[in-house]
């Protein structure tokens, strides 16, 4: 028995997730209810050598399965690193895939589910128009996901963020079944991430359902979802930041994460828009980068947004329930986790807005934003923020 046995389930949408603690132990079960013999556990090279990944891929073979790692994918990964994915898996002969790790190692893997049984190249199936309709989803492999942070939620996510390295550009690739098949999500395997990690993956999980929640369009249910996940985060991060082995904290945070994925169908904003060209030219950390502009995308938006945040403030619990509460909440969180407040502190400086800027009104995150993006008030919100001006 184990103290937070009471955080368990098996939910059902939007995909089948097995939650609780310990549960990484149904993982060879799981791959065969996939119909998977001999499958390539792809994770990045930051993980290739933590004990969990070797566990994984023991008890797959302890269980009579085949099982080969694949770690060949950079923090933030390019597309090489998922052609030569695709040919460890054609070479080991492999029947599916085990996307294991954070945000790099699960868009990898599952960018390499996908291209396994296509013959375009990858970015023809980058999320523009109806271009997904380009793939033969019978060549597509099955997917296992095992989350082992708790911001990107992309164990639930139906597309894989790779850069293209002739336009250094962050792209989103999308197909609606690179949705995994089943998700083990098991916080334990997060007991060890530094709190510097807890803390910028986390404002990850958080930027996903503040934009979702922000965004114009109209879904309800991914309006309650964002909420909740807002109040677990604001009530158990800082918890997972001050003590990593703090399981119920861990436990909340990973279905945070969980929850902001599956929320952001409705859409994100210019967080990610603003982070996205910044990680792709500048290797800036994604989620690190998402809650340094948090409180100027905020101000930004703040005309279009003010009803909706005195909402969130009042399920929050803040005082004098307002835009300005969450505002000024938003920056105590960052402060008592440790996010700086300045891009500058992170490596953007003044000379790279002239690039960065474009291809920010350019990303399809803007999209769902709820003032319009152009390269004129992007630029000016990057200035913002590598000053500090708030
Ligand atoms: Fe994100």
């Amino acid at each position: 028995m184990s103290a937070i046995d009471h955080l368990k389930g098996d939910w059902n949408y939007p995909t089948a997730v097995r939650f609780g603690a310990g549960r990484i132990t149904e993982l060879p079960d799981t791959c065969r209810e996939l119909g998977m013999r001999n499958p390539l556990l792809v994770t990045d090279e930051g993980l290739r050598q933590l004990p969990m990944v070797a566990a994984a891929r023991q008890a797959c073979i302890d269980a009579g399965l085949a099982c080969a790692v694949y770690a060949d994918v950079q923090g933030n990964p390019v597309e090489a690193n998922v052609i030569s994915g695709v040919l460890a898996y054609r070479e080991g002969e492999h029947d599916g895939v085990i996307a294991f790790g954070g945000g790099s190692g699960l868009d990898a893997a599952k960018a390499i589910a996908l291209m396994v049984g296509q013959s375009r190249p990858l970015f023809e199936f980058e999320d523009r128009d109806d271009w997904y309709t380009r793939v033969r989803v019978e060549g597509m492999a099955p997917v296992v996901a095992v989350p082992t942070t708790s911001g990107t939620g992309s164990e639930v996510g139906r597309a894989a963020v790779i850069i293209d390295p002739r336009e250094h550009a962050k792209k989103i690739v999308f197909h609606p079944k690179m949705l995994p098949a089943i998700v083990i999500a098991d916080p334990e395997l997060t007991l060890g991430l530094p709190a510097d990690i807890t803390a910028a993956v986390g404002m990850d999980a958080l930027s996903h359902n503040l934009e979702a929640f922000c965004s114009p369009f109209y879904h309800p249910m991914a309006q309650g979802i964002a909420l909740e996940a807002m109040r677990l985060i604001s009530e158990w991060l800082p918890i997972g930041v001050r003590d990593g082995s703090n399981l119920e904290a861990r436990a909340h945070m990973m279905a945070a994460s969980t929850m902001g994925a599956t929320a952001f169908q409705k859409g994100l904003g210019a967080m990610h828009g603003l982070s996205h060209p910044a990680g792709a030219v500048l290797g800036t950390h994604h989620g690190l980068t998402n809650a340094v502009v948090m409180p100027d995308v905020l101000v930004f938006n703040r005309k279009a947004i003010e009803g909706k945040l005195t909402g969130l403030a009042r399920y929050l619990g803040l005082a004098r329930p307002s835009f300005q509460a969450v505002l000024d909440w938003v920056l105590a969180l960052r402060e008592q986790i440790g996010i700086p407040h300045t891009l500058k502190e992170i490596g953007v400086s003044e000379d790279a807005v002239e690039q960065l800027a474009p291809m920010a009104a350019g990303d399809p995150s803007c999209g769902g934003n709820p003032v319009p993006c152009s390269a004129e008030n992007m630029a000016q919100l990057y200035q913002n923020c590598i000053r500090g001006k708030l």
